[in-house]
């Protein structure tokens, strides 16, 4: 049982561009951590003891860059008939090499780790059976999708220990690309971080006819941090941003990623509980963003610097071609918190030959039409409240979540303008909403950035920022859930529930 936490919060210094971090100690647990740990003697993890499990004993500085990049399985579908795409998929422990020479337990999709890739094309449903062969209860939610309230797996919508259920994807939305990861209640923190997550692409007709890097030059890159006792074990603590300073993408610690010298089309994820990453590669070298969260932007944008909050997506472009054939390109990330000599470089690309490469970025990519007049505008303030001896509380609109309440009532067919503020001015937060794709309208009274002006289902908010988005609810009625994407914080509470009726 826990009887102190960490609260850690990282800040951005106003105009620095420096996080900072403040640390206070809690001399109690938070209701909703103490209720996640009650009572579980079949509890899937050891942690959450008081214990201090010491610096994370991730890998040497010395095994940089040398193991590969690996590439999460593709589901194959085990039936393909009635127009859908039918899964199935089993979520059990298992165990992972990330660390040489060392095993780490984890809890998996199907015993992938990271979890595995489910390809899928808009207009053709998917059938997803899932087994729960775990010791916690399960939920599972397909993150960006558009789907009835049953099947999104919200932090109620239990699969309990040793059942099975089918979720239903009817893909009638355009392409994008999905993550689907665990969202019990309480537990989503700590299973997520334990390896419940894994990559849903969703391709359409539109994405299809561009001429955009494909087959092997098309890599799924999750990138999550994490913090490893010296027996190579997953060590959880909530609120341990800055415990967690081993970065991990794919699920191995600075791979090697072996390139040809031509474009490829790099679909990065955040899937960190806490962590937010400033991503720009070594030679400050053009990195293209084609995508975000809802697919395809607009229209391209050249940058040199990608910024992710947990649970957002980043799709990009970047031409080898422009290095000589040898040339090791360092990914380097500039956000805090942890040392820099291990958090501040992700992986390498090392330049190969050339290869033909017929691909090509247009300067369109796609057209989103106007979200139309909004009928309601709304008010949304995230708080982590800490002090007074008091464990730390995730809030939104002053209220910790409670499934029995209805927080927005949302009229089916209209669209909402929500001006989402953080409050807290030493802790970001982002905000993320189920069921639909939101535009950005602005961050801070301005246009938001090139990186935002697509569709997005999870929106980042440094501290004492403002965004202003629009949503349009016309697919589902029913009930889902919003939440600060810090999956520690919805485990706090920071979490509420919308009603499209
Ligand atoms: Cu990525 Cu409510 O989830
Ligand atoms: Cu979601
Ligand atoms: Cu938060």
């Amino acid at each position: 049982m826990v009887t102190r936490r960490r609260m850690i919060g990282a800040a951005l210094a106003t105009g620095g561009g420096v996080l900072l971090l403040r640390t206070t100690q809690h001399p109690a647990a938070s209701a909703t951590a103490t209720a996640a740990s009650a009572g579980d003697g079949a509890h899937t993890h050891p942690a959450g003891t008081d214990a201090d499990p010491g610096p994370d004993a991730g890998p040497a500085l010395a095994q940089k860059f040398t193991t590969a990049l690996p590439l999460p399985p593709v589901l194959s579908p085990v039936a393909t008939d009635n127009g859908a795409d039918t899964y199935t998929m089993t979520m059990l422990r298992s165990f992972a090499r990330i660390l040489p020479g060392r095993r780490t337990d984890v809890l998996t999709y199907n015993g992938a780790f990271p979890g595995p890739v489910i390809r899928a094309r808009s207009g053709r449903p998917v059938i997803v059976r899932q087994t729960n062969l775990l010791d916690d209860p399960v939920s599972v939610h397909l993150h960006g999708s558009s789907v009835p309230p049953d099947s999104d797996g919200g932090p109620m919508n239990l699969l309990d220990a040793g059942a099975t259920r089918t979720y239903t994807y009817p893909n009638a939305q355009p392409h994008a690309s999905l993550w689907f990861h665990d969202h019990a209640h309480h537990l989503e923190s700590e299973h997520v971080y334990r390896g419940l997550a894994g990559t849903y692409l969703l391709t359409d007709a539109t994405e299809a006819a561009l001429p955009l890097p494909s087959g092997r030059y098309d890599l799924p890159i999750a990138l999550r941090d994490a913090r490893f006792d010296t027996a190579g074990n997953l060590v959880y603590r909530m609120d341990d941003a800055e415990g967690r300073a081993t970065i991990l993408a794919n699920g191995r610690p600075w791979p090697r990623v072996d390139v040809a010298a031509r474009r490829y089309r790099i679909r990065l994820l955040n899937s960190s509980n806490l962590r937010f990453f400033s991503l720009r590669l070594a030679d400050g070298g053009p990195i293209t963003q084609i995508g975000s969260d809802g697919g395809l932007l607009e229209r391209p944008h050249t940058t040199d610097t990608v910024d992710l909050s947990p649970g957002e997506r980043a799709d990009v472009v970047i031409d080898f071609s422009r290095y000589r054939p040898g040339t090791g390109v360092v990914l380097t990330n500039s956000m805090p918190p942890g040392p820099a000599e291990h958090v501040g470089q992700v992986l390498r690309f090392d330049v190969g030959r050339p290869a033909p490469d017929p691909s090509a970025v247009p300067d369109r990519l796609r057209t989103l039409a106007p979200p139309g007049p909004a009928v309601r505008e709304r008010t949304i303030v995230l708080k982590v409240e800490t002090g007074g001896g008091l464990a730390p509380r995730g809030l939104i609109d002053g209220k910790a979540y409670d499934p029995a309440r209805v927080d927005a009532s949302v009229a089916f067919g209209t669209s909402e303008i929500w001006t989402v503020v953080n409050a807290n001015t030493d802790i970001p937060h982002n905000f993320h909403l189920h069921l639909v794709q939101f535009r950005v309208l602005a961050r801070n009274g301005a246009a938001p950035g090139p990186g935002e002006a697509g569709l997005k289902d999870t929106v980042r908010l440094m501290p004492g920022e403002s965004v202003r988005l629009q949503a349009v609810f016309d697919s589902y009625r029913g009930r889902y859930p919003y939440h600060c994407h810090l999956l520690d914080h919805s485990a706090m509470g920071m979490m509420a529930q919308l009603e499209i009726t």
